[in-house]
């Protein structure tokens, strides 16, 4: 069997190169504070591989997407062994769009701080006297550049978004930039009305797209996930201060009680943040991990 490294390893992602297509594999890693913990988070990988195939099934009448397989019978060899199973998904390779397709339904984290600012977000006027975490009149899309390796993402108004895909791609700027906005808002719609039904607040989240060899559109990467979206508990949801964190409150929490700790978790900890994220998945899709 060949042994294969992954072309890219991202904090908590590893990307397969496999000719046509790529391998996108969830790996248990989890990161808090955007550092990565020394414990593994079992089944982790596996909710976030599931939770993504989900939507891009409930979604694929609204925009194509990139799934072709989560069976790793469909993948090399090296993929059918425990450290792969559940957390793989064979996808078709795109030219991904440089931007960051952002839309937040609530008003939190730096939303909240620009909106605090000057009654903002990313040029976007918003109603006064809003509080933190409340829900917007209308989701906003709040699209930001997709930064180089090390650099932070900035965050863009959607006339930038134009000017920033017209420098990519000559004659196709306003077409791109317009579509995206409106595959997002539409995704972000149908995907938190639905999970909002299932007890589960998604605030806010970002996809990215790209183009497929016929320069159609294509929705890639990972599909809301809770790491790529802020999934709350809609039982306890209050505006006026923060929200607690679906899947990583109990990891964050025991982090700040414990300053000076060195990113390990104790075990019961890491085992009701396991629990977290299958309950999530079981919320969303009614069924069990
Ligand atoms: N279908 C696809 N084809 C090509 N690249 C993709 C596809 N889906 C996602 N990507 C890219 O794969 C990369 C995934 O890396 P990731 O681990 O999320 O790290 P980062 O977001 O920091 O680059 C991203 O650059 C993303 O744009
Ligand atoms: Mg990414």
């Amino acid at each position: 069997m060949e042994i294969l490294k992954p072309v890219k390893e991202g904090k908590v992602r590893e990307i397969y190169d496999n000719g046509d297509t790529l391998i996108m594999v969830a790996t248990d890693r989890i990161s808090c504070f955007d550092v990565i913990l020394h414990n593994t988070v079992t089944n982790k990988g596996k909710v976030l591989t599931q939770m993504s195939k989900f939507w891009f099934d409930l979604t694929k009448d609204l925009v194509p997407n990139h799934m072709l397989s989560v069976d790793t019978a469909d993948m090399p060899e090296y993929f059918r062994q425990e450290a792969f199973e559940g957390k793989s998904m064979l996808c078709r390779k795109l030219e991904m769009l440089p931007v960051e397709c952002i839309v937040r339904g609530y008003i939190t984290g730096s939303g909240w701080a620009s909106y605090c600012k000057d009654g903002t977000v990313c040029g976007i006027r918003l109603p006064e006297g809003l509080s933190e975490s409340e829900k917007l009149p209308e989701p906003i899309y709040t699209p930001s550049t997709k930064a180089e390796i090390g650099d932070h993402d900035e965050n863009i108004s959607f006339e930038q978004s134009v000017d920033y895909l017209e420098k990519r791609f000559p004659g196709k700027g306003a077409e791109y930039a317009a579509r995206l906005r409106d595959l997002t808002l539409a995704l972000y719609k149908k995907c938190a009305d639905y999970a909002l039904s299932r007890g589960i607040i998604i605030a806010d989240t970002k996809f990215e797209f790209g183009l497929d060899e016929n320069g159609n559109i294509v929705l890639g990467d990972e599909m809301l996930t809770p790491d790529s979206s802020r999934f709350w508990p809609a039982d306890t949801y209050e505006a006026g201060h923060s929200q607690p964190s679906f899947d990583k409150q109990f990891a964050r929490d025991w982090l700040k009680a414990n300053p000076g700790n060195d990113w390990t978790l104790p075990q019961d900890i890491v085992d009701k943040t396991i629990a977290k994220y299958e309950q999530a998945y079981e919320l969303l899709t009614g069924k069990e991990i």
